[in-house]
């Protein structure tokens, strides 16, 4: 255990001189200065978040570790190691190379991942670190460091998608973002959300694999919704995302967006009927069958007895009913 926490230190210290020498790196790299530029960020929130930038090269760390094949490195998912199979005179290389880099930070603010991005086009478009000792991809979240007294302050917390959903909303005037980090909402972010504030807005990208993403965040929600949580969805257009929209549209569009965003119960109801038909038993019935599983993760609360009134006036039943149906009279051990 003491020497579990004392490699995590070190490991620590590693993404830390990492994240110095990318930011280092970018006030010396005119093109990927000019990137952020494009993409309408400032100097300043550049540096509020440490974006920094890894040179083109193979092993740029080698000028920062006095030790390039220390397997820290490896662990820490900075470098990786060739195996001999492959051949090639080069055995380790540097894993983020001509990428604007995003640094990830834990609650207390020490760098625990890097997300890096092409600035061409190309594949992949984001490159992330491993997980590693220091960085669960279910559990963190990108930008909640930077975001927590902005959350306090505005008493709500909007979750996107990606790193430039965060940084273009903070500097919109939405400081209060985080984001999933290409992973699906775990019931893990959910409930470190939920540390934070009872207000969650979910924000993901207007296309098809955002709709999945609130509908895996509604699923990741259930658990934890309750009569003292305010958790919504905001729908944007089809071909945009936090970042687009509000630089197309402005500020005041995005907070009016916030505004109409759909509550947990509205958007439960609609994903339950969005394929069935209500006017057959048969479809009545189904819909029921696909709500089961979602009443049944949640606690007993008045907004569970809500969804179960909405949901019986939809499909012909009563409440009492429904709740026979779904045994949900005792809460459901999980
Ligand atoms: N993502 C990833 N790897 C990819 C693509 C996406 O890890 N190859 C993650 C990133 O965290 C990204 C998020 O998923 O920020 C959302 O993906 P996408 O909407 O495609 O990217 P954007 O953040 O909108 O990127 P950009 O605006 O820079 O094009
Ligand atoms: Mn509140
Ligand atoms: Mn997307
Ligand atoms: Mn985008
Ligand atoms: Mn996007």
């Amino acid at each position: 255990r003491a020497e579990v926490q004392a490699k995590s230190l070190a490991l620590s210290e590693v993404m830390t001189k990492a994240g110095e020498y990318y930011k280092q790196q970018l006030r010396s790299a005119p093109p990927a200065i000019a990137y952020l530029k494009k993409r309408g960020l400032t100097g300043e929130i550049a540096a509020r978040f440490g974006l920094g930038f890894a040179p083109d090269a193979w092993d740029g760390l080698r000028s920062v570790f006095a030790d390039y094949q220390a397997p820290e490195l490896v662990e820490a998912g900075l470098v990786i190691d060739k195996s001999d199979e492959e051949g090639g005179g080069r055995k380790r290389y540097d894993r983020f190379r001509d990428r604007v880099m995003f640094p990830i930070r834990n609650t207390k603010g020490q760098i625990i991942g890097f997300g890096g991005r092409i600035m061409e086009q190309g594949e992949p478009k984001y490159l992330n670190s491993p997980e590693t000792p220091l960085f669960q991809k279910g559990y963190e979240l990108y930008g909640l460091f930077e975001a927590r007294q902005a959350i306090r302050d505005a008493g709500y917390v909007l979750v996107t998608e990606g790193y430039m959903d965060v940084v273009a909303l903070a500097q919109m005037g939405f400081p209060q973002a985080v984001a999933t980090l290409g992973t699906a909402c775990t019931p893990t972010h959910v409930q470190k959300l939920l540390r934070q504030t009872d207000h969650v807005v979910f924000s993901f990208d207007g296309d098809t694999a955002g709709r999945r993403a609130a509908r895996r965040a509604l699923d990741a929600c259930l658990p934890h919704a309750n009569d003292d949580k305010f958790i919504k969805f905001l729908f944007l257009p089809a071909e945009h995302d936090p970042d687009s929209f509000i630089r197309e549209f402005g500020a005041d569009a995005f907070e009016q967006q916030v505004h109409e965003a759909m509550p947990l119960s509205q958007f439960f109801m609609r994903e339950m009927i969005a394929d069935n038909d209500l006017n057959s038993a048969e479809g009545r019935a189904k819909t029921q069958f696909d709500a089961k599983p979602l009443l049944q993760a949640m606690q007993p609360s008045g907004l569970r007895l809500q969804m179960v009134r909405n949901l019986a006036q939809v499909t012909q039943t009563t409440p009492a009913e429904i709740e026979a149906l779904f045994e949900l009279s005792q809460p459901v051990a999980r």
